[in-house]
This record gives C-alpha cells, structure tokens and sequence, in this order.
C-alpha cells in the first residue's frame, strides 16, 4: 500500500475521530446495537479469558465491551487521535497506534480471536491487513469481520422512500474496485472516504490469505427489538435496510 495513501486515511480519521466518539459513545450506535452487535457476540461465542485483538479499534469501545466480558483486548487503530481517545476512556486497557497491515508488534500465533468492526471497508489494503490476522492469529483461532455491506452503499447512495422502498444510485460499475469520497452525515462535518469491492472480492481475499468461511450472516435487527429503536424513521431503516455483512473466519492451518 502506497504511503501516501495510508497518510491520506490517517488524516481523514484524525479529522473525524472526535466526532466518532459522539457517533459511538460508549455502547455503539443505533445500527450497531440493533443490527451487528448480536450476530458479532453470536460469532464470537464466549471470549472470556481469550486474548482478542480489536482490529481498527477507533475509539475503544468495542475494546472495553470486550474486557468486560473478560478478553484479554488488544485494540489498534492507525489513527492517533483514535488512540488518544481510546486510551483517555479506557485508560486500563492496551491500546496500539498501528495499521492493521502491519502488526509487527504482535508475534506470529499471537491471539485467539480478532475481532473488526465495520474496518475493511475503510482499508485502502484489504490483502495486507488479512495477511497479518492470519499471521497474528493462533491456528484454529477466529476472526469476526463485520463490515458495511458493499452491495447496498450507504451515504450518497441511497433513498428511504415513504413506503418500505430504498432506492439506490449507482453512479460506478459495482464490479469496479475503487475509492469513493461521500459527503458528510448526520453530524460529522467531513467527507468520508472508503474503498468499494465487490462481496465476492472479499470472499477471494479471505481464502486467498489462507482463511476458511466458516459463516456469514447480513445482520438485521430482530422483531423483539423493535420496540428499543427510538423512533419511527429508524427502525425502518433498521427493518429494510442490509447495513452489514459478518463473516466468521477460521485460521485451519499455519500459512
Ligand atoms: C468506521 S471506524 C470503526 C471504529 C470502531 N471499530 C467502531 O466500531 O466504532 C473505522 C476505523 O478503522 C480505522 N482504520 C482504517 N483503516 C485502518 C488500518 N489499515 N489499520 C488500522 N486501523 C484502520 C480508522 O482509523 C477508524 O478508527
């Protein structure tokens, strides 16, 4: 990966790093909590006494849900002001200022779990950043990838119509890998930046890197949750709209 491109990456999270913290808090946004969060703490299974790396931690949340159920967390992130953040609010745990690609830090067969919530999407180095989890991770250990389901872009892209439609633009061949700049949401001031392949992309680079899909699921939220989503416009997004995907990955054998 070309190190302009990382610096550019870098730059763009530092800017929107304290606006994210708004974003998250310190249990995760709406589409985490409705949609991923139970297909991650499902794929995960039971983390207690594992040592888990929190890959693209950004503000540490994750991080600390993660201790509180007794992990032993590693969370990293390449944006400093992330890290700033994250050891601010959770000055117990470890956190490391590094990029997903290069996690020389870490021995080979280091944890048991890696765990990266909504990250590959914001990777300009999908193949580097897989590369060093199989590297990092113990054989027969797991990696949970949860990220924004790239058939169904958010942002500019997309429409809630007044009935359960969703109408989406396209304005690039979805089979072209590239960099995309959206305009600002909700409460953030900055572009955001991140980098379209198609799902079938990613399933090669997984088992490219030596990982086997072991599960996959397009995280939606439940009916007996309904009634937790604050108002109206939200849980229809939340009922209509694939946010996610979740892979559930096995390192099998040394690579
Ligand atoms: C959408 S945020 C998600 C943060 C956190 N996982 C969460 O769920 O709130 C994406 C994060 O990935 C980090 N990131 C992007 N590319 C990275 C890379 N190659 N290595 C490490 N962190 C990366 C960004 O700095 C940012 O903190």
């Amino acid at each position: 990966m070309g190190e302009n491109q990382i610096e550019e990456i870098r730059s763009f999270w530092n800017r929107v790093a304290d606006d994210w913290r708004t974003q998250v808090g310190d249990s995760g946004d709406t589409n985490r909590r409705f949609n991923s969060d139970p297909v991650l703490w499902a794929f995960a299974g039971n983390v207690k006494g594992l040592s888990v790396l929190d890959a693209g931690c950004g503000t540490g949340y994750l991080s600390n849900e993660l201790s509180d159920r007794g992990a032993r967390v590693i969370g990293v992130d390449l944006s400093p002001r992330m890290i700033d953040l994250a050891r601010a609010s959770y000055p117990d745990l470890d956190f490391q200022l590094s990029s997903c690609s290069d996690l020389s830090f870490l021995d080979n067969n280091r944890v048991d779990l890696i765990v990266s919530n909504y990250v590959l999407m914001d990777t300009p180095d999908l193949l580097g950043a897989l590369n060093e989890f199989n590297r990092v991770l113990k054989t027969g250990g797991h990696a949970v990838l949860i990220f924004s389901h790239p058939c169904f872009p958010q942002g500019k892209s997309s429409d809630l119509k007044e009935d359960d439609g969703l109408v989406y633009h396209w304005d690039f061949s979805y089979f072209e890998q590239r960099k995309n700049i959206d305009p600002p949401w909700g409460h953030f001031n900055s572009d955001f930046i991140w980098f379209h392949r198609p799902l079938s992309d990613y399933w090669k680079a997984f088992t490219s890197t030596g990982f086997q899909v072991v599960d996959f699921e397009e995280p939606r939220i439940t009916e007996d949750r309904y009634a937790l989503v604050e108002n109206e416009a939200t849980l229809k997004s939340c009922r209509i709209r694939p946010c996610s995907v979740a892979f559930k990955l096995l390192k099998s054998k040394n690579g």
